[in-house]
C-alpha cells in the first residue's frame, strides 16, 4: 500500500497491517478494532528508504503494524533524510522543527487513513531516523507513546521540557560510535531522564552500525515494557 509512483498523504510509505487484524478486518468486512495493535513508526537511517527497516521491525513484534515513511529531504540529491543538516551531527535546527511537525501530522492523517490507534505508536529509528524520533519526543509528544532509537544523539534542546512520564524509550548506542559519541548518547539519555520519561540506554560494542544482538535486546525490552 502507498508504495506507487506518488507519494500518499504527503509521504512515500509502507503501511503494513498486522496478520491477525488483516484476517479480523477480512472476515469481519469492515475496519476491525483500531485498538487492538501497536504500531510501529519507521524511520530509516541517511540514504535508506520505506524498506529498509521493516525486516528489523517484524523481528522486533509480529504482532504490531508498521508505517514505514521516506525521508523527505534529499542530501546531494540523491540520499533521503528526515531534515536538512549543515554537516555530520549539525543540524538545521529551523527545518528540523517544521520536518518533525509535518511528519507527526502525517502519523496523525495516515491514523484515520488506516485506521490505528495514534495514541498507540512506538517510533523504531535509525541514525538520521532516531534523531527525528527523540525530536518527535520532545515537540510532539502526543503521538508517540515509546520509541526505540537506535544510534541517537540530541536533536534539539526545546525551549521548554515536555513532560514524558508516560514514555517508555529504549536507547541503543554503540561505545565505538564515530558519529554519535558516547557523551552525545548520554547527553541525550540525560534529557530524557529530566522529562521523566522511562528511559534506557543499552551500549553495543559496535560503531554506528547495528548488531543482530542489539535487536535482540530491544525486542526482550518491548515485550518487558509495552504491550504490543
Ligand atoms: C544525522 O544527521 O541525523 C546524524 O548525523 C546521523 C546520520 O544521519 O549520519
Amino acid at each position: 500500500m502507498g508504495n506507487n509512483n506518488k507519494p500518499r498523504l504527503g509521504y512515500f510509505h509502507r503501511f503494513i497491517v498486522p496478520s491477525d487484524e488483516m484476517r479480523t478486518r477480512r472476515a469481519q468486512g469492515q475496519k476491525g478494532e483500531r485498538n487492538k495493535f501497536t504500531t510501529f513508526l519507521l524511520l530509516h537511517g541517511t540514504g535508506g528508504n520505506e524498506e529498509d527497516l521493516i525486516p528489523l521491525a517484524q523481528q522486533l513484534g509480529q504482532k504490531a503494524a508498521i508505517l514505514s515513511p521516506r525521508g523527505k529531504v534529499l542530501e546531494n540529491g540523491v540520499a533521503p533524510r528526515f531534515f536538512h543538516r549543515l554537516a555530520e551531527g549539525i543540524f538545521d535546527i529551523d527545518d528540523l522543527k517544521y520536518r518533525t511537525n509535518e511528519l507527526a501530522d502525517f502519523v496523525k492523517d495516515a491514523s484515520n487513513a488506516y485506521d490505528f490507534d495514534v495514541h498507540n505508536v512506538i517510533a523504531v529509528g535509525y541514525s538520521n531516523g532516531a534523531n527525528i524520533g527523540a525530536s518527535m519526543l520532545l515537540l510532539r509528544p502526543e503521538i508517540l507513546s515509546g520509541a526505540i532509537l537506535f544510534r541517537a544523539m540530541v536533536p534539539l534542546i526545546p525551549e521548554i521540557l515536555p513532560n514524558l512520564t508516560n514514555k517508555h524509550i529504549f536507547m541503543s548506542s554503540g561505545i565505538y560510535d564515530p558519529i554519535v559519541t558516547r557523551q552525545g548518547a548520554e547527553k541525550l539519555f540525560g534529557l530524557f531522564r529530566k522529562t521523566g520519561a522511562k528511559v534506557t540506554i543499552s551500549w553495543q560494542e559496535s560503531g554506528h552500525e547495528l548488531t543482530m544482538e542489539e535487536v535482540q535486546t530491544a525486542r526482550e525490552w518491548l515485550q518487558k515494557f509495552i504491550v504490543i
